[in-house]
């Protein structure tokens, strides 16, 4: 058994910010189920946001992310994030990173959908690869941080699992090396999710192949309460291309003036929105999703050709040479794009400084659920979540829940494997996760229907009741705990979607095409009793 002052999954904004924080205070083990450098903040390109040009204002941000989140935000939350911005960014540049900046010094704003202002702060078009790069070498040069890659995290363990009776409270957590197959038993009582989301529970998605959901799966099983799974942002703008399907195209390339246009060359968004191809995610995806299967055709474009080359190649330098490596010259042509998985808003619940309905447990970032979000997220606002939670994460832990605070120390019991079998054939494994994503796609994606939704949901129950054979049968291995976290995940997607009898925000379905306003906006929550044993 190891035992830790901190164990931190996942190695984006959120979980090395706090591992950062926490280095001086105790021994920290960082988990991460690949490399370190795999991530959504690694992948992420628009950027993050902070008031920072004289015109804007604390206030503005607020009003814009309130608006995105189309009745579902909490105020005090989203008050509280907005204004930590600064002291947040503040802390990235003395870890190292490097915004664009303007030739008289100031920070370099980019637009994104949903803002009134010019507030986002950019490293050209990959800025959370910057991010991800300074805090990884900073928490490398950490003599207290242990990054362990290639450790799956399987599940949690709690008192309630243990077969204490009172408050649930983690103990530890159950990890496969994925090196030598062997199941190690951490212990700590203070275990932070930073997993990220859960793109790859569709077909087509923005997501890097480590989005499978397994922090929200882990923490629903060991009975933490999961809110507003429904809610899951389509980015308007993957680009549509058969040998790369899961590329991005920022929102800021709108943001520079970018226009979508259909088939026919003209432009479309103006109809459905009067901020045009500036609109909300929500709106702007359904909309593409309309005209799509309006015209027939198979993508909508992106153009930002008008701009000059010079611009496009400093501006967006990776967006312009992946689309050249396939043949698409974004500064003589149209880019084509169709709308991905991208982004999950609901998560496990927590408060605004990262406390789960478990005691010790926290959960930062897209894995969670603050309530900054709502019904649909304001582009740019989650590496800032992200820093800005992981320290307050920390902060209530040093107030709460220092090392050694802890009374009894419980005793987490050895991993048993039984006889299980090595996995003879990974095609039924692989053969389930594409059924999942299909059909999560097909049933479950920007305009969902009760019928769909019903079709979806006996689907996963009957792939739940497979999948939790091969659990059982077989010898753990990362692609059959990836599909079991991908079907726990998917159900929960459902099971929120079909009890929201309305559409708001990113939930958008035929049977109720409006928002229910004859009564106060409600999350949507989920919790089942964690299972002993
Ligand atoms: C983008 O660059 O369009 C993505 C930004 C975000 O999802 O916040």
């Amino acid at each position: 058994m190891r035992e830790y002052d901190f164990i931190v999954v996942g190695t984006g904004v959120s979980g090395l910010s706090f591992a950062l924080k926490a280095a001086a205070h105790g021994r920290v083990a960082v988990l991460t189920k690949r490399s370190p450098e795999v991530s959504n903040t690694a992948w992420a390109q628009g950027g993050i946001c902070c008031v920072a040009d004289p015109q804007d204002s604390f206030e503005a941000h607020i009003a814009d992310t309130i608006d995105a989140g189309a009745g579902l935000c909490e105020e005090t939350v989203v008050n509280t994030i907005v204004r930590s911005a600064p002291a947040a960014i503040d802390a990235m540049i003395a870890q190292g990173v490097n915004f664009d900046r303007e030739p008289d010094g100031s920070f370099s704003l980019g637009k994104e959908g949903g803002h009134t202002q010019r507030r986002i702060l950019h490293a050209r078009d990959t800025t959370g690869r910057e991010i991800s790069e300074k805090l990884l070498a900073a928490a490398r040069h950490e003599k207290n941080i242990e990054i362990l890659d290639n450790h799956f995290a399987i599940d949690l363990v709690t008192t309630a699992k243990l077969g204490f009776k009172g408050e649930n409270r983690i103990v530890g957590l159950y990890a496969l090396d994925e090196v030598n197959g062997k199941i190690i038993t951490f212990r700590s009582d203070r275990v932070i999710l930073c997993t990220g989301g859960c793109g790859r529970v569709y077909l087509y998605t923005t997501n890097p192949k480590v989005a499978t959901g397994d922090g929200i799966a882990m923490a629903y099983r060991a009975g933490a309460t999961v809110a507003n799974m429904e809610f899951i942002q389509f980015h308007p703008t993957c680009l549509y291309h058969h040998e790369l399907k899961n590329f991005l195209i920022s929102e800021a390339v709108r943001g520079e003036g970018g226009i979508l246009i259909g088939r026919d060359g003209k432009e479309f968004m103006a109809a459905y929105d009067p901020r045009g191809s500036l609109a909300p995610r929500d709106i702007v995806a359904q909309a593409i999703d309309h005209e799509i299967k309006r015209t027939g055709g198979p993508c909508v474009y992106v153009d930002i050709a008008h701009r000059s080359k010079n611009y496009i190649t400093k501006r967006f330098p990776n967006i312009y040479e992946t689309c050249l490596s396939v043949g698409i010259d974004a500064a003589r042509q149209p880019i084509p794009v169709v709308p991905a998985a991208h982004y999950q808003c609901g998560g496990v619940q927590t408060d605004i400084d990262g406390a789960t309905s478990i005691a010790g447990l926290y959960a930062v970032g897209e894995v969670a659920c603050t309530g900054l979000h709502g019904a649909n997220r304001l582009a740019s606002n989650s590496l800032l979540e992200g820093a800005v939670v992981a320290t307050r994460t920390f902060e209530r832990i040093m107030t709460h829940q220092r090392p050694g605070d802890i009374a009894k120390s419980y005793n987490v019991p050895d991993w048993i494997s039984g006889d299980a079998e090595n996995v003879d054939e990974l095609v039924v494994i692989y053969h389930n996760w594409d059924e999942i994503r299909r059909l999560m796609w097909d049933y479950v994606s920007i305009a969902r229907t009760d019928k769909r939704l019903k079709r979806a949901s006996t689907r996963l129950q009957n792939l739940r009741r497979e999948v939790q054979e091969f659990y059982w049968n077989f010898k753990i291995c990362p692609e059959l705990l990836e599909l079991r976290n991908l079907v726990e995940t998917a159900s929960l997607i459902v099971e929120c979607a079909q009890s929201r009898h309305e559409s708001r925000g990113l939930h958008y379905t035929l049977d109720f095409p409006s928002p229910n306003d004859s009564m106060p906006a409600q999350d949507t929550l989920l919790v089942r009793e964690p299972v002993t044993g």
